[in-house]
């Protein structure tokens, strides 16, 4: 791999880790930020000019499916990164549940083989629970943590129970991820509602308590053997509100951009598009979880970005798949809220970059500061474009979010030191790094 030895990126407003802005210059070296001030003079290989444009660290995406190895129909490593670098996003971690699952190190081995040929940014994979794969998940290395689906999965890596759950909670010490949903109360829900084709029934189905009864569960577990938990996607006020009254120091929880930003009501204009799991809800649990999000109870920010085609969504509901894509829409959905006054933009940097560095223990990304790797992203905060189906590189071709303008796209994705993205045009030939995590 061969780095540009030196970049200096110009004049930008960049967001300092204190959450300041400064006028000025970063200076990269080798890959590593080397200096950040106003006014650097220096001979550089490279020099990019940032002016009127505002310098963040580069989106940490905590998860996604890029559907590689055995779906590659509906995305690939090279695709889903090359959204990933339009997006602004320059790490991701990715989730288990390709062909064969990765549930074994030799998966694992095999998905950072791949990877190591086909990313355009920074990786990192879960090992995925199984009712008996304690072993392996105990020795896999190097992983982000133990993806557990207690609910919507199929096979192996369904597991549902507190029998199940408890000694892969009971044993090791590494971050378990929950995907919070309770198998038996929807099962008896799919059986209740069988036969509407209605996909706004998806949400009735598997409804707040589906995903409350497998919080509460998680949680308990959690508590009992003072586990790390992380729980992926929360998608309701009522699980919200009980990590309010009683989240201890080593839970952490995440929010999509499509949860915070979409709600029932979309089933009527994308119809299945808005399918995923756990579901949209009411308007009243968009505003429950953005008001977690601002007091610090949900702690960042994760896509899901879990591509099906146009045409497995078409076969309509409930023969339709849940997912939607996210990662090359994700940083300006936040930063658009941010402009329109919902929160900080130094917020939207903490939530997609800075908080999951901290909580996978990710070092030296996360911040714009001497010694932290040169992942970057420019961004243009003045100027506004709709999301278009022609602008997507995901291989499904599609986004929930067609036709909302928005403004924070990227301008420059910068990912160890080289660019990989700027101003429409991408450097296919950049490769990004496995990640390591010291928790
Ligand atoms: O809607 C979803 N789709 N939620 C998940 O957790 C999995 C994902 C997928 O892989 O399609």
């Amino acid at each position: 791999m061969s780095f540009t030895t030196q970049l200096l990126i110009r004049n930008s407003r960049i967001l300092l880790a204190n959450g300041e802005f400064l006028l000025g210059d970063v200076l990269v070296r080798e890959g590593k930020i080397v200096q950040v001030a106003p006014g650097i003079s220096t001979e550089s290989n490279q020099i990019i000019d940032g002016s009127g444009l505002t310098l963040l660290p580069g989106v940490i995406d905590p998860q996604v499916h890029f559907r590689e190895p055995g779906l590659e129909y509906k995305e690939d490593l090279f695709t889903a990164t090359c959204a990933c670098a339009r997006g602004g996003v320059t790490s991701f971690l990715e989730m288990p549940n390709t062909k064969p699952l990765t549930i074994t190190q030799a998966a694992l081995d095999d998905k950072l083989a791949r990877a190591n040929q086909k990313c355009l940014v920074n990786y990192g994979f879960f090992i995925g629970a199984t009712p008996d794969n304690l072993p392996d998940l105990l020795q896999a290395k190097p992983t982000c943590g133990i993806k557990i689906f207690m609910g919507s999965a199929h096979g192996a890596l369904l597991v549902s129970r507190e029998a199940e759950l408890e000694p892969i909670f009971a044993q090791g010490k590494r971050l378990i991820a929950v995907h919070a949903e309770d198998q038996e109360r929807i099962i008896i829900r799919r059986k209740e509602f069988a036969g509407n084709s209605d996909p706004a029934i998806h949400s009735v189905i598997q409804d707040e308590v589906v995903a409350l009864n497998a919080t509460k569960l998680a949680l308990k577990l959690s508590k009992k053997y003072e586990r790390r938990l992380h729980i992926l996607h929360l998608s309701t006020g009522v699980e919200a509100e009980l990590l309010r009254e009683d989240k201890p120091g080593w839970v952490t929880a995440e929010v999509t951009p499509q949860h915070l930003l979409l709600n029932t009501s979309a089933y009527a204009k994308i119809g299945t598009l808005a399918q995923m799991n756990p579901p949209v809800r009411s308007p009243e649990n968009n505003a429950l979880l953005w008001k977690a999000l601002l007091d610090g109870v949900i702690d960042f920010i994760a896509t899901d970005h879990a591509p099906h085609t146009l045409a497995e969504k078409e076969q309509g509901y409930p023969h339709s798949p849940s997912g939607m894509p996210g990662v090359q829409t994700s940083l300006p959905l936040m930063l658009t809220q941010a402009v329109a006054g919902k929160s900080s933009v130094a917020q939207v940097a903490n939530w997609m970059s800075t908080a999951p560095a901290k909580a996978y223990g990710i070092k030296n990304k996360g911040a714009i500061a001497p010694g932290y790797d040169a992942d970057l992203v420019l961004v243009d905060l003045e100027n506004y474009h709709p999301v278009l189906r022609e602008e997507m590189l995901s291989k499904c071709g599609w986004s929930p979010f067609e036709g909302w303008n928005l403004t924070g796209w990227p301008v420059v994705t910068i990912v160890g030191g080289q660019v990989v993205y700027e101003k429409g045009k991408l450097n296919t030939e950049v490769r990004g790094k496995a990640l390591s995590f010291e928790v």
